[in-house]
C-alpha cells in the first residue's frame, strides 16, 4: 500500500510554506514534520497512527475538544442551506444574527455590537481603525497613538504585529510601526527590582504607563491594548492590583481600553470572559479562537455602548463605514459558533475550566515546582506555564541558545503529550481543551515531570 505519510511529508517539505516555522530546517528535512489526521476529545492522531494528548488545544483554540459531531453537523447543514452571503449594506443571515445576540448575551456589561472577522489579527486591525475613526469623529485627530505591552501578542499583520511585543515578530520585518508604543510587561517573576511586592510592581507598571502618556502628550494617546493574562508572551497572570491601577490611569487621560480576549474569551479562565475575571471594563473586546473552538475561522470585535454611539454619529456625518471583509460574518463559521457556544453551556465547560484548571496547576506545582531548574509554575484557569531557570536562588535565566524550553517540549511530545515552548524565554506552556478531565490532567502532570527529569538528568 502507498505510504501516504511519506508522500505527504515530501510534498510538505517541497511546497507548503508554514507559518511560524524555521524555513531552512523544515525544507531540508532537518526538523520533524508531523501530519495530523484526526482528533477525539483531547487527543490528536497523526498519519503514523501516533496519538498525543493535546495539552495546548491546537493553538489554545480547540476549547470544546476534537471530533464534536454537533458542530460538524451545524457546519454541514449551513453549507447545504446557504454556504455564503455577505454582510455588507445591512445584509445578514440567520446564523450571523443569532450568533451576535449570543455573544452580547455572554459579554461583560455595557457591550453593544459585534463586528465579525476571521482571525484575531484582522479583529485587532479592525480595533485600530475603529479607534482612529472614533477620535476623528470626536474631532481629536491628534489622539491616535496606541500603547501595547512588551510580551503582548495581538497578531502578526503589519499593525497587529506592531502591537505584538515579541522580538521574533518584529525582527527583520521593520516593525513595530508608528503610532504603536510598548510599555512594561506585567511580568512579576521577571521584575527588575526583586524587592517589590506584587502590588508595588503593579503600581510601578501603572506609573510607567502614566509616564509614557505624559511624555507623549495625553492628547495624542488613543488606546491601550492588553490580554487579560499574557498568553504567547509567557502565560503570565497579572500581578495583584494590576488592572485596577492601569484602568485608573487610562480613565484619567481618556484613553480607551481594548481587552484582547482572543485566548480568554468563552471560558478559558473559568469565567465567560477574562475581563470579568480581572475586573476590567473594556471599551472594545477582541474575540476569536474560543468563539468556534477553531472548527471554522471566525473572530470579532465587541463594541461597547460608549464607542458604538460615537461610531453611529460618525456615519451620520461621514456616510457608510468604509471597512469590511468579504467573509465578515460568514454563515458557515457563524453556524459553527452557535453550535460551539451551545456545547460550552451543555457541557458546563466554563466551570470545568475553573475547577480542573485549579487542580491541574496545583498538580504541576507539586510535581515540578520544587525542581532546582523550575523558577516558577504559574497560570490561571486552564492556562499554565512552567518557567525554567539556570539558577533558582539568583534567578539566572538560561542562554537562549541552549533551547531549554524547546528541549522540554520535545521530551514531553516523545511521551505523548503536546505542550508549547513559548517563543520568548524557556517557558513550557499549557492550555488544554476546556473539557480536560482530572485523569487527563494527571497524565499531563506525570509526563511533564518525566520530561523535566529527562532533560535535566545530567545537571
Ligand atoms: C491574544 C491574541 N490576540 C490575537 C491573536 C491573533 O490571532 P490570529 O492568529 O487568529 O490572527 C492571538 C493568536 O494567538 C492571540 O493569542
Amino acid at each position: 500500500m502507498l505510504d501516504r505519510s511519506n508522500e505527504l511529508a515530501a510534498w510538505d517539505r517541497d511546497h507548503f510554506f508554514h507559518p511560524s516555522t524555521h524555513m531552512g530546517t523544515h525544507a531540508r528535512g532537518e526538523s520533524p514534520n508531523r501530519v495530523i489526521a484526526g482528533g477525539e476529545g483531547v487527543y490528536i492522531t497523526d498519519t503514523n497512527g501516533k496519538s498525543s494528548l493535546d495539552a495546548f488545544a491546537g493553538l489554545y483554540c480547540v476549547n470544546v475538544g476534537y471530533g464534536r459531531q454537533k458542530i460538524a453537523d451545524a457546519i454541514a447543514n449551513q453549507a447545504k442551506d446557504l454556504a455564503y452571503y455577505h454582510a455588507y449594506v445591512g445584509h445578514g443571515t440567520e446564523a450571523s444574527i443569532r450568533l451576535a445576540k449570543m455573544i452580547i448575551d455572554r459579554a461583560p456589561e455595557g457591550m453593544s455590537r459585534v463586528y465579525f472577522g476571521l482571525s484575531g489579527s484582522d479583529a485587532n486591525e479592525t480595533n485600530i481603525k475603529l479607534i482612529w475613526y472614533y477620535n476623528n469623529v470626536l474631532g481629536r485627530p491628534e489622539k491616535k497613538k496606541i500603547i501595547s505591552r512588551w510580551r503582548g501578542y495581538h497578531g502578526s499583520g503589519v499593525m497587529t504585529g506592531s502591537l505584538t511585543g515579541l522580538e521574533l515578530f518584529h525582527n527583520a520585518f521593520d516593525l513595530p510601526r508608528a503610532p504603536i508604543l510598548h510599555t512594561e510587561a506585567p511580568y512579576y517573576f521577571r521584575r527588575e527590582d526583586r524587592s517589590m511586592s506584587e502590588e508595588q510592581f503593579s503600581q510601578h507598571c501603572a506609573d510607567k504607563l502614566e509616564e509614557m502618556i505624559l511624555a507623549e502628550g495625553p492628547d495624542t494617546v488613543a488606546a491601550f491594548i492588553g490580554e487579560p493574562i499574557l498568553g504567547t508572551g509567557g502565560i503570565v497572570p497579572p500581578p495583584a492590583g494590576y488592572w485596577e491601577k492601569i484602568q485608573a490611569v487610562l480613565k484619567k487621560y481618556d484613553v480607551l481600553l481594548v481587552a484582547d480576549e482572543v485566548v480568554t474569551g468563552f471560558g478559558r479562565l473559568g469565567t465567560m470572559f477574562g475581563s470579568d475575571h480581572y475586573g476590567m471594563k473594556p471599551d472594545l473586546i477582541t474575540i476569536a479562537k474560543g468563539l468556534t473552538s477553531a472548527y471554522a475561522p471566525l473572530s470579532g470585535v465587541i463594541v461597547s455602548d460608549r464607542v458604538w454611539k460615537v461610531l453611529v454619529d460618525g456615519s451620520d456625518k461621514l456616510g457608510s463605514l468604509g471597512h469590511g471583509w468579504t467573509y465578515s460574518a460568514h454563515p458557515i463559521c457563524a453556524a459553527a459558533g452557535i453550535a460551539n457556544l451551545e456545547l460550552i453551556d451543555e457541557m458546563d465547560l466554563v466551570k470545568n475550566a475553573g475547577e480542573v484548571g485549579a487542580y491541574f496547576r496545583q498538580g504541576l506545582e507539586t510535581a515540578v515546582g520544587g525542581h532546582k531548574h523550575v523558577g516558577e509554575v504559574r497560570g490561571d484557569g486552564l492556562m499554565a506555564a512552567v518557567e525554567f531557570v539556570d539558577d533558582k536562588d539568583d534567578r539566572v535565566f538560561f542562554d537562549a541558545a541552549q533551547k531549554i524550553g524547546p528541549q522540554v517540549a520535545t521530551a514531553l511530545a516523545e511521551r505523548g503529550v503536546t505542550g508549547r515552548a513559548m517563543p520568548q524565554g524557556d517557558i513550557l506552556g499549557f492550555a488544554p481543551p476546556l473539557c480536560l478531565t482530572r485523569e487527563e490532567a494527571d497524565i499531563v502532570i506525570e509526563k511533564t515531570a518525566d520530561a523535566v527529569k529527562a532533560v535535566f538528568a545530567n545537571s
